[in-house]
């Protein structure tokens, strides 16, 4: 495995991410997020110069939920680093201890990327397979979403120091790694949601640990209107994630009044960034002259997952 180390050398890459794993954003040490978004640019910008980084190294994609974003950006990924990927779908655990699944495949690949349920189902792997082991969405944190949204956001912004991003919805796996991240960056988050759908107060209580570190300002409220004051990007998502249909009726009821329409935004900046991680329900959680407005910058997030996730991997494996 010298070829990749050698590689790194050569293109003056960042060092690995000292946890070994990407299971959560609080894997990432500060100095770390902020060489994964430089190392993003720098695969955006000339992806041709990392084309052989991976050669000779195959990365076992596991998933138990749908995807379109994150399967094919990390197929593309390891394929345009010059590596490839081999996929299983199910769910983990299911047909034989997953000890047993993560000891097969550090046997055969050089990382695991999963989706899954729950959180413990990535630590877990993490644990008892001895290749780096990367969250590609679980029902606490989506890691890979919230680094590609922050460099949309530095792309759009520069510096995110001082800027405001506000999340108006659920406090899912989605705002948390966004929370964490933005503050950490020392960016201001606001989250607005209805009761009953906080954000997990474990992973509240971090982000405030990291916002007092970094002066970040976290508002959390039930009122959309204060949450866009003077916002700089409002980002939103679907109020059912996957593995949560059953309650889906409950939840149309109770979030249309946090739809992130033309009337919300029309109270943040005038240049506020609309975002979402994708896929849409349209007429749900935001409407479709928000997402098609100039301002909505959905599919370079879409973009960025791909460069994004082509540093983590470089970072991990180098
Ligand atoms: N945003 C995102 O993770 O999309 P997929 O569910 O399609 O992977
Ligand atoms: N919160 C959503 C994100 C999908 C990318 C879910 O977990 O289904």
């Amino acid at each position: 495995m010298a070829a990749p180390a050698r590689f790194a050398q050569t293109l003056n890459m960042p060092a690995r991410i000292s946890a070994g794993n990407l299971t959560s954003d609080l894997d990432l040490k500060h100095e770390e997020l902020l060489s994964l978004l430089d190392l993003t640019a720098k695969l955006k910008r000339s992806p041709a110069r990392y084309a052989k980084s991976l050669t000779g190294r195959y990365i076992s994609l596991l998933f138990e939920k749908p995807s379109l974003r994150t399967r094919l950006t990390f197929e593309l990924a390891i394929k345009q680093l010059g590596g490839d990927a081999v996929v299983s779908m199910g769910i983990i655990g299911d047909r034989e201890p997953l000890k047993d699944i993560a000891r097969n495949l550090d046997r055969w690949t050089q990382a695991i990327v999963a989706r899954t349920f729950s959180q413990k189902t990535i630590d877990d792997l993490a644990t008892w397979a001895s290749v780096p082991v990367i969250n590609a969405l679980s029902d606490m944190y989506h890691p890979c979403q919230a680094l590609a949204d922050m460099f949309t956001l530095q792309e759009r912004f520069g510096d995110l120091r001082g800027r405001k991003l506000t999340f108006i919805g659920d406090g899912n796996n989605v705002a948390h790694s966004l929370m964490l991240c933005a503050v950490r960056l020392g960016m201001n988050f606001a989250l607005a949601h209805p009761k009953g759908y906080e954000a997990n107060p474990d992973i509240l209580r971090k982000t405030e640990a990291l916002a007092a570190d970094s002066g970040a300002e976290l508002i959390v409220t039930n009122d959309p209107a204060e949450a866009v004051h003077n916002a700089d990007a409002i980002y939103t998502d679907v109020w059912t994630s996957m593995g949560q249909e059953d309650q889906s009726a409950q939840r149309i009821a109770e979030f249309t009044p946090y739809q992130v329409n033309e009337k919300l935004v029309a109270q943040a900046n005038p240049h506020a960034a609309f975002m979402h991680c994708l896929p849409a329900k349209r007429g749900e959680e935001v409407t479709d002259a928000v997402i098609e407005s100039p301002n909505s910058v959905v599919f370079d997030q879409a973009e960025n997952r791909l460069h994004a996730q082509k540093a983590i991997l470089s970072m991990l494996l180098s």
